[in-house]
């Protein structure tokens, strides 16, 4: 859904220990493969557990609006209908992704070689991120993109109509545009070749698998190379989507800095290449441990238990993790100054244009509220005073972005003074039931009307 509602307000208060157990919502990126992918096999694809967040909602319509059949049963319960692979509708309107990146990049991928032409546009937030290292693979199969400057939505896409397969290194770390790739190689003829130098999220290679799709992935020296053969019948499949460890590392990372506190958050995916959050918070010294390990669903997935840590340590973070915990860089920045010493994160670029300019976003709440913050183009450097150091008492913008939204809530949690956020609206792309969740582990969030 595009343009955003009348700004919420909030205000998150110094709060007692939290406790309890923390039930997140379905995990984002699984959620939008699920239906994407639901609706490109023919029959009946089963999802529970899908997260009913705003971005994957906008998915889903974006899912009919190519011909798929999308119902919701209710309780995360959701059946999808596909159309087979190659079979999308051209959708009698535009197509609003909302504040979702990962929507329209993967969307676009999966259209790109059909014959089909379809307009994409979202919120402000959207409109403004970069478009063309998506339609530039794309161009390679076929597909015509125009777009306002510098590649940005609203943006008309023209599928192929004679696909060719190709073979692409990922300039940039991102899953959403190696998953573009993928999607798109779907209906050419052939092999497509994509190799990231870095490995990012690997859930739509996975779930391609699942779907019945021939696929491999080869670590070489160029990186790793994932081969996919186009035009397979996929196979609807029954998919039990794991709790989002990106929604879980706010809970977490609350409990850690809140006196106190002893959280429980269960069922979480630990996908190796989206958990670098918490091995970084072990090497702080965060007394976070892993129970109950299993797997679900070709997913790794723990129960995961935070307690109040006041003896945290800054670290530097190694670059190479960055991809694996890419959107968790705010919320660890709030660990980071309620840490003692120095957190150096390096390698991080691509925060710049995430839903806001995550670094810049961050860095200057962080300032207003008492903390010491550097930065420079691909890094930043949090300044920790310990346990209970933050002053708070200011108001940040959330600049339409989710995560920084919850990242100075938790703040406001273990800071002296409360801190105030301009708009917790964008929560709900993520994850909806944040505020009453917070609230039954004992913080204090209110709507504020300042
Ligand atoms: C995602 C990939 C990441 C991440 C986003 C979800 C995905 O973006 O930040 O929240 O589901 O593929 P990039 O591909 O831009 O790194």
């Amino acid at each position: 859904m595009s343009g955003h509602g009348t700004p919420i307000p909030m205000t998150s208060r110094p709060s007692g220990p939290l406790s309890g157990v923390a039930e997140v919502p379905g995990d984002k990126s699984i959620s939008h493969r699920s239906l994407i992918l639901g609706a490109m096999a023919v029959g009946e694809t089963r999802i529970s557990g899908l997260l009913e967040g705003q971005d994957v909602l906008d998915t889903a319509s974006a899912m009919r609006a190519f011909g798929a059949d999308v119902q919701d049963l209710g309780g995360g319960d959701w059946v999808v209908h596909g159309v087979g692979v190659g079979g999308f509708a051209e959708p009698g309107q535009v197509i609003d992704c909302g504040n979702s990146g990962t929507g329209v990049r993967l969307i676009m991928g999966a259209m790109a070689t059909t014959a089909i032409t379809a307009t994409f546009t979202g919120d402000a937030s959207l409109n403004g991120r970069p478009m063309a290292r998506v339609t530039d693979p794309l161009a390679l199969f076929g597909a015509r993109a125009v777009g306002r400057a510098g590649g940005r939505l609203p943006m008309t896409l023209v599928g192929a109509e004679e696909p060719l397969p190709v073979r692409y290194t990922v300039p940039v770390p991102s899953a959403q545009v190696k998953s573009a790739v993928l999607l798109a190689g779907l209906n050419a003829p052939g092999q497509t070749v994509v190799i990231e130098r870095e490995a990012t999220r690997d859930h739509t290679e996975r779930m391609l698998a699942g779907f019945g799709a021939e696929i491999t992935t080869q670590e070489t020296a160029e990186g790793r190379v994932i081969t996919l053969t186009g035009q397979p019948e996929l196979t609807p499949q029954t998919i039990v989507v794991p709790r989002d460890p990106s929604s879980a590392a706010f809970p977490v990372c609350a409990a850690l800095i809140v006196p106190g506190s002893d959280v429980l958050v269960p069922g979480i995916g630990l996908n190796p290449t989206r958990a670098g959050l918490f091995t970084t918070l072990q090497e702080m010294g965060a007394d976070l441990s892993y129970e109950n390990m299993r797997e679900e669903g070709g997913e790794p997935v723990a129960d995961l238990r935070a307690r109040f840590s006041p003896d945290m340590t800054g670290i530097e973070v190694p670059p190479e993790r960055a991809a694996s915990m890419i959107d968790e860089y705010p919320i660890l920045s709030v660990v980071a100054a309620n840490a003692t010493g120095t957190t150096m994160m390096r390698g991080v670029k691509e925060l710049r244009v995430k839903e806001s300019d995550r670094i810049e976003a961050m860095a200057s709440g962080l300032r207003a509220n008492g903390v010491t913050v550097e930065d420079g183009p691909d890094w930043w450097r949090v300044e920790g005073q310990g346990a209970g150091s933050v002053k708070g008492g200011a108001t940040v913008a959330s600049h339409l972005d989710h995560r920084i939204a919850m990242a100075f809530l938790c703040l406001g949690m273990a800071a002296r003074e409360p801190v105030h956020v301009d708009d917790g609206g964008p929560i709900a792309t993520s994850f909806p039931i944040f505020e009453p969740l917070m609230k039954g582990l004992g913080a204090d969030i209110v709507r504020t009307n300042r």
